[in-house]
């Protein structure tokens, strides 16, 4: 989880927020752009690619694959697709670093290959549960072995295995479980058909149709049949409402603020945290509306606004899953009592995000009691912490803090263990610095 050198940040207390940008390279779709680009017949070329830690390490796991992927170069990149059958066995173990969305859906692709394989990554991807993908693929005749009793990584994938059409019920709402599925589906015998207990992304099914593939889609029910081909085709990946998140929490608790974030993903699976922020009475406009490659893309401007306390709906939460440490920054600076309810996904995360968080605000004097499925936030004056708030090598918490700084009643807030920032959004404390939030970055001894 630690990189070396780390980083910390110093952010001084106070400040507006002025100015429109374009915040870095949806994640999900980057990972997938990837993913789908090396499995097709033909040249994809992708642009808006996320240039981060994450989205690299799938790259570099498919050029290890033996697929010709350019170095990309300003958010361009091209990958010539080898087709569904056209992978080589890696020499070595593939590294995931930080993400588990690239070790799910790696997990899905790779058991429909007829070499083995081997999955590694960072200290914090090492304690993720990966039990809720192999338990799925080994209904599919996958095999996989995995760590113990929750199937931590490594993950050891057997190829050859001879897939079989599924029909199964997701026992959580996850998108990675659900495109796990749907790429070993790929490579299966017969129709594969997952089922989501609540609508979670959908960037799996919308990519596959634009590679020509037939995902049919009914209700709450995906489904696809193996043995068809993928035909490369260009992507336009937009920004990531997950780093817009920050932002658009940043110029709602500072005073005097008024900011536009451009091209931003507005897939309706991902606007969760635009209803919950409204809600709370947040000011923030959609424009320039339109749909790029089959994706909803738009504009946000976001003014300051007094924030009140609310019961989050649970139906919101798989829908903004990835903004609750910002969300619960949100919260710590409304009026009123915020409850989270819902929310245990949040434990399993990059850290244990309701502990990790409620910490970080307490820290700062605020009334945050973490229950087992969410937190319950007081919202009041927030002070600096006395000690530096450890974000745990979690690049969510790590920006949410320094987001906090903003309505922090004066000196400045210090937070350790930011390098893991990279993995998501490069170029955070720069874009920050150009709508005036100020951060100094340390290389922490
Ligand atoms: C992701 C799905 C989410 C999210 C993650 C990215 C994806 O995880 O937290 O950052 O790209 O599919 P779950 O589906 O496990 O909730």
């Amino acid at each position: 989880m630690s990189h070396s050198p780390n980083i910390r940040y110093i952010v001084k207390a106070g400040g507006r927020l002025q100015g429109s940008v374009r915040v870095a390279g949806d994640k999900s779709m980057s990972h997938r752009s990837i993913m789908l680009g090396a499995l097709a017949d033909g040249i994809t070329r992708v642009t808006g690619f996320l240039e981060g830690e994450d989205s690299l390490n799938t790259l570099k796991a498919f050029r290890a694959m033996g697929v010709e992927i350019s170095d990309p170069d300003n958010g361009k990149v091209t990958i010539k697709g080898v087709g569904l059958r056209g992978l080589k066995a890696p020499k070595s173990p593939l590294d995931m670093g930080n993400s588990g969305t690239a070790m799910r859906l790696m997990c899905g692709i790779l058991a429909g290959q007829d070499f083995d394989s081997t999955l590694i990554g960072d200290a914090s991807l090492s304690k993720r549960p990966m039990k809720r993908v192999t338990a799925p693929l080994a209904l599919m005749g996958a095999r996989v072995d995995s760590q113990g009793e929750k199937g931590l990584p490594p993950l050891v994938i057997h190829g050859g295995a001879g897939l079989m059409g599924v029909e199964y019920e997701l026992p959580m709402a996850s998108a990675q479980v659900k495109s796990c599925v749907l790429l070993a589906g790929l490579y299966a015998e017969g129709t594969t058909t997952v089922t989501e207990p609540a609508p979670t992304r959908d960037h799996t099914e919308r990519m596959l149709r634009g590679f020509g593939y037939d995902v049919q889609t009914v209700g709450n029910q995906m489904s696809l049949v193996g043995g068809g081909k993928l035909t490369a085709t260009d992507i336009d990946v937009p920004a990531d409402i997950s780093s817009a998140a920050f932002f658009m929490v940043a110029a709602s608790i500072a005073s005097n603020s008024d900011i536009t974030l451009l091209h931003v993903g507005i897939n309706p699976t991902r606007t969760g945290v635009i209803d919950i922020l409204r809600l709370m009475g947040a000011d923030i406009t959609l424009t320039n509306e339109k749909e790029v490659g089959g994706e909803p893309v738009a504009d946000i401007r976001v003014r300051s606004a007094h924030l009140k306390g609310i019961s989050i709906p649970e139906k919101l939460v798989p829908l903004a899953i990835d903004e609750f440490p910002v969300l619960f920054v949100a919260a710590a600076c409304a009026q009123g009592r915020t409850v989270l309810t819902g929310a245990e996904e949040l434990r399993v995360k990059e850290s244990d995000r309701i502990a990790v968080m409620a910490n970080a605000l307490q820290s700062m004097g605020i009334l945050a009691v973490p229950t087992e499925d969410g937190c319950i936030i007081e919202g009041g004056q927030l002070i600096a912490s006395a000690a530096p708030i450890d974000s745990h090598g979690d690049h969510r918490i790590a920006m949410a803090s320094a987001v906090a700084a903003l309505r922090v009643a004066s000196g400045e807030v210090v937070i350790a263990d930011c390098a893991n920032v990279n993995t998501s959004f490069p170029g955070f404390v720069e874009l920050s610095a150009g709508l005036g939030l100020a951060i100094v970055q340390e290389v922490a001894a």
